[in-house]
């Protein structure tokens, strides 16, 4: 973390917490069920690690899991509170997690692992993994298959929006680790044009940017919205790629 811009981008997502509650998409049952499948056994106990306002957290309370969410961030941490009473909400960073050792039989991570120090979190990872338990990273990403959403996208891109691939992050092996598996599976969000602005306004390319910046973005995006035919009026779906990984604790 010493780049000060990918620092500030980690950190940014708590001035935007309610946004970020209300216009970001969760995660389909599908890759949260995939995920739990690479462990030796059934979890049971698992950790929602980056779990920001708690999206994937959610989903995996809703399965009947026993839920702890790490999230480092108070504004995020307070979100999640909210949408899920049922889970154990703790402040903590992924390379330092404030459980004991083997504690949990699965860790999932959000949109959230592109930001870690990957080497010390999966060190980290591992000591609070039960041997054969299982990491799973995951993030969403617009189906760039559809044509406007791959217009719409290189539009938004305007530079580095991502600060690591997702293939860079699946070759991270690490000696307590099986190498990483992966999937794709596909969702949507049901959005309007002002509605999926709402969502790009979450992002920390955009939350970092200067107002002129990203004013500039934001007209660009609804300029164009507004001229194709999916999304000129009313409510459309949004498609949306989940790109999940897994890798069982040794
Ligand atoms: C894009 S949000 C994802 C939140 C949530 N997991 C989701 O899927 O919507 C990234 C989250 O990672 C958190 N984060 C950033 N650096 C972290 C670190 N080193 N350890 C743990 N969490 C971190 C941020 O505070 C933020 O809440």
């Amino acid at each position: 973390m010493s780049d000060p811009t990918r620092a500030q981008r980690a950190s940014s997502f708590g001035s935007r917490a309610a946004a970020y509650a209300r216009h970001r998409p969760d995660y389909p049952r599908q890759a949260i069920e995939w995920g739990l499948s690479g462990a030796a056994a059934t979890p049971r106990r698992v950790l929602d690690l980056g779990a920001g306002t708690g999206k994937l957290t959610l989903g995996l309370a809703g399965l009947g899991l026993d839920v702890t969410a790490v999230e480092p961030d108070p504004e995020m941490r307070a979100e999640l509170a909210r949408a899920v009473p049922s889970a154990t909400a703790l402040a903590g960073q992924a390379e330092r997690i404030p459980l004991p050792d083997a504690d949990v039989d699965a860790v999932f991570v959000g949109q959230a692992f592109h930001w870690f120090d990957v080497p010390a979190a999966m060190t980290e990872i591992a000591r609070v993994l039960r041997p054969g338990g299982v990491l799973v990273p995951m993030w969403n990403y617009e189906d760039e298959s559809v044509p406007w959403v791959a217009e719409f996208t290189r539009l938004g891109r305007d530079g580095a929006r991502r600060p690591a691939s997702t293939d860079d992050l699946r070759q991270s092996a690490h000696a307590e680790f099986e190498p990483f598996e992966s999937d794709r599976f596909h969702h949507t969000h049901r959005r309007t044009a002002e509605s999926l602005l709402e969502t790009i306004a979450t992002y920390s390319m955009v939350i970092v940017s200067s107002p002129a910046e990203s004013a500039a973005l934001l007209t660009r995006l609804r300029e164009f919205l507004a001229s194709n035919p999916e999304t000129a009026e009313g409510e459309f779906d949004l498609p949306l790629i989940t790109l999940a990984l897994r890798a069982r604790r040794r």
